[in-house]
């Protein structure tokens, strides 16, 4: 099931690390600057072949040195499983572009074989973008759970994307046209109009695929926020919003609006501005909720779709999940609720604290505590 070892070798500041986690939980402890998040990055770095801190790998290499490596080993509990144990190795060098990807001892190109070896959720500091920041990294959360479910998303969400930049660089050229003089040929309407029927079936896959990840995730994010506070529970509501108006289907939309879309130069509605909206009495909830609200609100977000994920394949046996300073703005009460939850899951946890007696209420069979040092 678990990840049972791990080495990082001038990652940062950590020039030869070695941890072999507890296959339950794992809290990871020291001052601050000793290199805690550095551990998580690594994980992430070996499963996503990128950081989550600035997506600059080149960054992650130590100062002083011109390669940095990740090692890992993955065990099973079951035997003759394809793929059940396994190592993912990955290392980069500063004159570079990209990084080195070893699964057991085969060189991949490509990232999909490890993604579907390995349920992962990362919550991080950062993770109050998905709440405060703008909807587009809305849209990327419903995208990355429908992304694992749906086998046709990717292709169907680059045509669309093709198809819709295309409609938008001849609104774009005929706009100054059609402001000036007011009108536009039918041939020129032509122009744009050959575009619908393409964009309107795309459309309307991606809008299927993505309405339904939200209502398959709302149902574990009710019943987490229910357990951390039943008053959140009762008030904050999750809700698809499809990106254009609820009155017109969208080949009406097309249709009716195309002059609207002619004077702003592009398509104004559709899909790709979908968006994932969570209210609180009709409020957007980031203006009401206190900080360690959002941050609850937040968890059960991630946890819903951790949880979706990984019972879209119960035989899968690795599932990891990285929380990075976690117990910061949450009480002992909260804290306590969370590390409930996440014991009913199958999933491994790896957590990083500046404070190791906040998680003394963890049962020591099942928990394993590192403490990071400066060297
Ligand atoms: N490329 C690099 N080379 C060497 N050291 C680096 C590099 N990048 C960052 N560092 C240093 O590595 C250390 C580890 O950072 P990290 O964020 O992992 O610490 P942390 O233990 O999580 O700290 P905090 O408690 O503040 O969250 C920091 O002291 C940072 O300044
Ligand atoms: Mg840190």
């Amino acid at each position: 099931m678990p990840l049972e070892l791990l080495k990082i070798h001038n990652g940062r500041n950590l020039i030869q690390y070695s941890l072999r986690p507890h296959p339950k939980f794992n809290i990871i402890y020291g001052s601050n600057g000793v290199g805690k998040t550095t551990i998580l990055e690594s994980i992430y770095l070996l499963l996503r072949s990128r950081t989550f801190r600035n997506n600059k790998f080149k960054t992650f290499i130590n100062y002083n040195e011109n390669t940095c490596t990740v090692f890992s080993r993955f065990s099973s509990l079951k035997e003759n499983t394809l793929h059940a144990s396994f190592s993912i190795g990955i290392s980069r060098s500063k004159d570079k572009v990209q990084p080195v990807l070893h699964l057991n001892s085969n060189k991949i190109n490509s990232l999909s074989s490890i993604t579907n070896l390995v349920v992962l959720g990362l919550i991080t500091p950062e993770s109050f973008n998905l709440l405060d920041a703008g909807p587009s990294i809305r849209r990327k959360f419903i995208d990355w759970g429908v992304f694992h479910v749906e086998p046709f998303f990717l292709n169907d969400w680059r045509s669309f994307k093709k198809v819709l930049s295309s409609r938008n660089s001849i609104l774009s050229k005929l706009s100054k046209k059609y402001r000036h003089y007011k009108k536009i040929g039918t041939d020129e309407l032509e122009l744009i109009n050959c575009w619908n029927p393409q964009l309107l079936d795309l459309n309307n896959k991606l809008d299927v695929y993505r309405s339904n990840q939200v209502k398959q995730i709302s149902h574990y994010f009710k019943k987490y926020l229910f357990l951390f506070s039943s008053t959140l529970s009762e008030n904050i509501s999750l809700s698809y919003s499809r990106g254009w108006t609820k009155e017109l289907n969208f080949s009406q939309y097309l249709k009716d609006k195309i002059y609207e879309d002619l004077l702003a130069g592009y398509t104004r509605y559709g899909t790709h501005r979908c968006e994932l909206k969570i209210a609180l009495n009709n409020n957007l909830a980031k203006e009401i909720l206190s900080r360690s609200q959002k941050k609850i609100v937040i968890i059960c977000l991630i946890l819903a779709q951790f949880r979706f994920l990984v019972d879209t394949d119960p035989t899968r046996e690795h599932n990891v999940l990285l929380l990075d300073d976690i117990d910061s703005e949450l009480d002992s009460k909260n804290l306590n609720i969370l590390f409930t939850i996440l014991s009913t899951l199958p999933c491994q946890t790896l957590a990083t604290t500046t404070n190791k007696s906040r998680y003394d209420f963890m049962n020591e069979k099942e928990c394993e505590l590192f403490h990071v040092e400066h060297k």
